[in-house]
Parts: C-alpha cells; sequence; structure tokens
C-alpha cells in the first residue's frame, strides 16, 4: 500500500522531539516547546539534543565557549562565497559552503560519535557567520569576524549588520532558533538521515537537507510568507488577496502542516514575539495584517472543512523582517536553528544504524524488446 509523500509513515524511533499532531503539542526530549522558549537559551537546546538533558552551568559554559571558538571560517569559504554572483539565492550559496566546510574540517571522513559530536558543534556555530558573511559579501561588504562575547543568535544580528544587537533583538533571535531548532522526521531532516544511514559522513547529510528545507512547501515557506505579506500591503486588504488566491487553487505560505491538525504551537509563540517588537498598529504593520489572513483563513478553511492553521513559518516572517533580517535569509536563519537538529538525528541515526531504503510500487510496462534504433519510429 503506498503511502504518497510518505503520510503517516512511521520510519523511525526518536527520543528527540515528540509531535502531537491532533493537539497541537510539541515536545524536545520530554520538555514542552514553551518552556523551552521561555526558560532556555538556543545553546541549552543544543546541548539538550545532542546529550537528552538540559545542561548544567559547566556544561553551557563548555559548550557556549566551543561555540565560540567554532564560530570563525576559513578564509577560504568566504572565497567560495565570493564565486557566487549576486543574485544567487542565500540557501543555494549556503549550500555550497556548508558542503565546503567539510574541505577543511580534518575530521570530514571521520564517522565516529565522538567525531560527529564535534562536527556538529562546529556545523551549527559556522551556519550564522556563513549566513551573514554571505549577506555582506553580495553587498560588497567585507565579512565581519564573530564577537565571542555574543551568543549564537546575537551573534548573527552583529555579523548582519555590525552593529551590536538591542537584547529584545538577540532575545528574540534566540527564541524563535529555539523554536525552529527540531521537529521529527520533517523532510529536511528525514533527508539529513537517509544520507547518513549510507554511512556518508556528517558534511553530507548536512548538504543534503539545506537542499530540502531550501524548497518552499518546507523551510522556503517564510520567505514566501513575507513575500505574500508585502504584496497584501495593508490589512484591509487580506480579505481580498486571500480569497482571490484561494480561488486561483493557490496555497497560501505559512498554512497547512503535514502532521498538525490545529494551530503549530511554535505559531502563537512567534506571533507573540512579533508582538514584543513593537506596539500599536503603526510599529506592527506586518503582524496586523497577519493577524488578518488568519482570521480570513480559519474563516476560509472552516467553510471548506479543512483543517489548514497557522504553521511555524507564519509569524516568523514578520518577526525577522521587524528585526531586520533580509527577506532572503529567513530560510537561512531556519537553517541555523535546524542545523542543531539535523546533526542530532545523524547521531541518533548512526547508534543503531540501518540503510533507509523503502521499495516503490512499479506501474510500468513490462516484457519490452529493444528494436534497433534506425527502426524505432
Ligand atoms: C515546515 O514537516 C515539518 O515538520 C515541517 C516544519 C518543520 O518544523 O520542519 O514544520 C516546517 O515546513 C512547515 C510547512 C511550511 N510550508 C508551507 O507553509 C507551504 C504551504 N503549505 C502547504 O504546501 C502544505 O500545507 C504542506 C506542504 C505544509 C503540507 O502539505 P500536505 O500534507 O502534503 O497536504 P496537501 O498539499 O496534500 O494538501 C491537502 C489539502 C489540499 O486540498 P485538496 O487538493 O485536498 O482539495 O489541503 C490543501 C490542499 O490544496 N492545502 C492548502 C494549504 N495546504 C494544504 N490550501 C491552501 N493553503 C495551504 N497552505
Amino acid at each position: 500500500m503506498t503511502s504518497k509523500g510518505l503520510e503517516g509513515v512511521v520510519a523511525a524511533e526518536t527520543t528527540l522531539s515528540k509531535v502531537f499532531g491532533e493537539e497541537g503539542r510539541l515536545v524536545y526530549a520530554g520538555y514542552e516547546i514553551e518552556d523551552l522558549a521561555a526558560n532556555a537559551s538556543f545553546e541549552e537546546v543544543c546541548w539538550l539534543l545532542w546529550n537528552g538533558e538540559l545542561p548544567t552551568t559547566e556544561q553551557l559554559e563548555q559548550l557556549s565557549a566551543e561555540l565560540s571558538a567554532a564560530a570563525s571560517i576559513d578564509d577560504r569559504i568566504i572565497d567560495i562565497l565570493r564565486l557566487a554572483p549576486a543574485d544567487t539565492h542565500p540557501m543555494a550559496t549556503l549550500r555550497t559552503a556548508a558542503s565546503a566546510l567539510g574541505f577543511y574540517d580534518p575530521e570530514a571522513e571521520d564517522m565516529s560519535d565522538a567525531a560527529n559530536r564535534r562536527k556538529a558543534v562546529r556545523i551549527t556555530a559556522r551556519i550564522p557567520t556563513i549566513t551573514a558573511a554571505i549577506d555582506r559579501v553580495r553587498k560588497g561588504l567585507e565579512p565581519i569576524e564573530p564577537d565571542p562575547s555574543l551568543r549564537l543568535g546575537g551573534n548573527f544580528l552583529y555579523m548582519l549588520t555590525g552593529q551590536a544587537p538591542d537584547g529584545l533583538g538577540a532575545r528574540i533571535v534566540d527564541a524563535a532558533l529555539t523554536l525552529h531548532a527540531e521537529h521529527g522526521l520533517n523532510a529536511s531532516t528525514f533527508a539529513a538521515r537517509v544520507t547518513a544511514a549510507t554511512l556518508a559522513d556528517m558534511h553530507s547529510a548536512v548538504t543534503s537537507a539545506i537542499g530540502a528545507l531550501k524548497g518552499p512547501l518546507h523551510g522556503g515557506a517564510n520567505e514566501r510568507v513575507m513575500e505574500m505579506l508585502q504584496k497584501i500591503g495593508s490589512a484591509d486588504q487580506a480579505e481580498q488577496w486571500i480569497t482571490a488566491a484561494l480561488e486561483r487553487k493557490e496555497k497560501i505560505m505559512g498554512f497547512g502542516h503535514r502532521v498538525y491538525r490545529t494551530t503549530d504551537p511554535r505559531a502563537p509563540i512567534l506571533r507573540d514575539l512579533s508582538g514584543r517588537l513593537g506596539s500599536g498598529a503603526d510599529e506592527t504593520p506586518w503582524l496586523d495584517i497577519s493577524e488578518k489572513v488568519v482570521e480570513v483563513m480559519r474563516r476560509e478553511m472552516d467553510a471548506r472543512g479543512k483543517k489548514i492553521y497557522p504553521n511555524v513559518d507564519f509569524f516568523s516572517a514578520s518577526v525577522y523582517y521587524t528585526i531586520g533580517i533580509p527577506t532572503d535569509l529567513f530560510t537561512n536563519v531556519f537553517a541555523m536553528a535546524r542545523a542543531a537538529g539535523w546533526t542530532a538525528h545523524v547521531i541518533e541515526q548512526l547508534a543503531d544504524n540501518r540503510l533507509i531504503r523503502p521499495k516503490a510500487e512499479y506501474k510500468g510496462p513490462l516484457g519490452k524488446k529493444v528494436v534497433p534504433i534506425a527502426d524505432r519510429g
């Protein structure tokens, strides 16, 4: 029995997260996502995913020091970024640069658990630096070296703008990274596990994942949500825009999910973060448009009997835009966070590995004979 898109297929056991699709709950290794977003840093969540428990003070200090030490990237990676045409999509540039990290990682071909754990830290530390450098290089600016005194999320904002991030901006990016860190066998994580299960290396697995995340049905949705909000332009235009798009049978980016049959629990947290970035309609125009889109979609989907609700990508768009992150970097920010989940899943896969190789149901012809090409019509 073929399940299109592997819908409903349980392809692995994991202790990393549980997505409660009917209830709209998300748990990372025992902790509710709301609790983690409010009370743990992204670095603590990285430790949780890599080690199965939140860190002690000493363990967090150790991890933070390792992430800071690894945050700089080899100048030859910057040279590779300079080879990309200025209009290259940043996820395409990241896909290439993340792969190239393997050139200069002395443990690239070492698939031992210890080496993979060290590479998980290095890759997670470097994706923010690469992403900020992509933006600087394409603007003809020199990349900014990471500031070892800043945590990963705030350091990204600093490397992007050259300005020390304000406390609220850094706190909000940190919470957004936590919300995007892990989500079971989503398409990009599954791509990472399939790659790792062949005993290919960690950089190959992460490169596979970046390729999968780029797609608009997955991580690429947040960029398209922002483009949609900008096309809508104001809250009073949302009704007409959304209903016309649905009439054209278009999918509304940032809505729907393969597993959630109710609102994605990450969406209201991101909605509140977006609200904290400004007060009053004049400062949160994107949030006001977003709220109206949600209202119209709720009515339209209820009328169609469809359980289509906002997902993680919907409100992350207004959060990232309001913080000043360029729209076409939104999916790179998603990758910055999900690197923790991808690498944790690779480590988990290899702890009890079996090649991942489903079957396909053949629907083509049989019994055909080769005709000489001169006689083929
Ligand atoms: C992420 O898997 C994960 O965990 C992913 C993620 C993570 O943390 O890793 O949560 C992150 O990728 C979130 C999803 C981001 N993508 C989008 O926002 C793109 C828009 N969403 C859709 O493309 C869609 O909802 C998917 C891809 C997310 C899920 O699609 P499914 O499960 O394959 O469902 P489907 O496309 O078969 O749709 C079922 C029905 C269809 O209608 P009918 O043909 O049955 O009449 O629902 C409709 C669809 O047209 N539908 C939508 C819709 N999503 C589904 N209609 C309008 N707008 C939408 N967004």
